[in-house]
């Protein structure tokens, strides 16, 4: 064999431990990634920091907690994405509450979660009426909703939502938590909705 040749080789082999390498490593990355990203869906995950922070009790024996089928909306099913890039981008924003956890605690006591729940509460609303409530129809399509089946209240109001364009968080927040202090969604968007719980 030639010089040549056996450099060949050795290169080849090089590339392929390297590509064997690359996947092996890619693989276990993808691995932990679902691990983290599976228990970080998890309504225990959620409820290890909120628990403290009341929305946890307030959430308990709601519609979406409990009820006669027993099919649930946790946690996550209102408050992340579902889609992979809005998800991750989700993940790497809510990374702000460990500071706000460990580091300059903003929620620790019940005064701090009162103040600062008003703030909060816009938060979701203004994600939840940027995105036409788009957690809320995961589970809520619109157009598979038999509207006989409704109350005649709630046929009139979807009627008359759809016709201004309102989307459901503008008529139904505070469904899962006390209602805040402070501005709701109507003076925030500027509309004569009101809650209908
Ligand atoms: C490490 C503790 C921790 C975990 C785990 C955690 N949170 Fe939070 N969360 C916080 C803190 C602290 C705040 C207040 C942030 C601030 O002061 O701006 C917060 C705020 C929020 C808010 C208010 C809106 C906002 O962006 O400020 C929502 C909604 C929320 N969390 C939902 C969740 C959900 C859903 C989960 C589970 C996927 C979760 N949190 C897991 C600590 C945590
Ligand atoms: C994971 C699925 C899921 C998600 C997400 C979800 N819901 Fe629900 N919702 C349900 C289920 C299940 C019920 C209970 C149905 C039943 O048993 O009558 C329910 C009930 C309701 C009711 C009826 C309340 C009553 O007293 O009859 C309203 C209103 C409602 N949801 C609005 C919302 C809104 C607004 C959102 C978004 C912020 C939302 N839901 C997100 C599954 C979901
Ligand atoms: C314009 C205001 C408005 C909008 C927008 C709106 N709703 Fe409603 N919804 C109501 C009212 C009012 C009721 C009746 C409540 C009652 O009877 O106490 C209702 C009732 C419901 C019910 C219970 C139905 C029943 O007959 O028990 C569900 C579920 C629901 N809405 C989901 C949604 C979802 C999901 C959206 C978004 C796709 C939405 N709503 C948008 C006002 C609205
Ligand atoms: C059915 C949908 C739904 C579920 C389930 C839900 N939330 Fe919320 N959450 C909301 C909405 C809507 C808001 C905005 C304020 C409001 O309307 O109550 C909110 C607001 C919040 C806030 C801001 C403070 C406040 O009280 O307004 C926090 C923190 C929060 N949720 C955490 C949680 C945690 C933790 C869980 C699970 C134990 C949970 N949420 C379950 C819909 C939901």
């Amino acid at each position: 064999m030639t010089e040549m040749l056996k450099k060949m080789r050795q290169r080849w082999k090089l590339v392929l431990g390297l590509a064997v390498g690359l996947l092996i490593f890619s693989v276990s990355v993808g691995i932990s990634g679902a691990y983290v990203l599976a228990y970080t869906s998890t309504e225990e995950f959620c409820v290890s920091c909120h628990e403290m922070s009341y929305n946890y009790a307030e959430y308990k024996g709601t519609i979406h907690d409990t009820n006669r089928t027993g099919v649930r909306a946790i946690c996550t099913n209102c408050h992340v994405p579902h889609e992979p890039g809005p998800l991750l981008w989700a993940k790497i924003k809510a990374s702000k509450d460990v500071y706000y956890t460990y580091i300059s605690p903003s929620i620790d006591t019940k005064e701090k979660f009162e103040a600062k729940r008003s703030v909060m509460a816009q938060r979701v609303w203004l994600q939840m009426k940027e995105s036409d409530s788009h957690q809320c129809r995961s589970c809520h399509r619109a157009d598979k909703m038999s509207v006989d089946l409704q109350s005649a209240k709630a046929q009139v109001r979807h009627a008359k939502g759809k016709a201004e364009g309102k989307t459901c968080i503008e008529c139904h927040f505070a469904i899962a938590h006390k209602e805040p202090d402070g501005p709701g969604p109507a003076e925030l968007f500027g509309n004569t909705a009101t809650n209908s719980q």
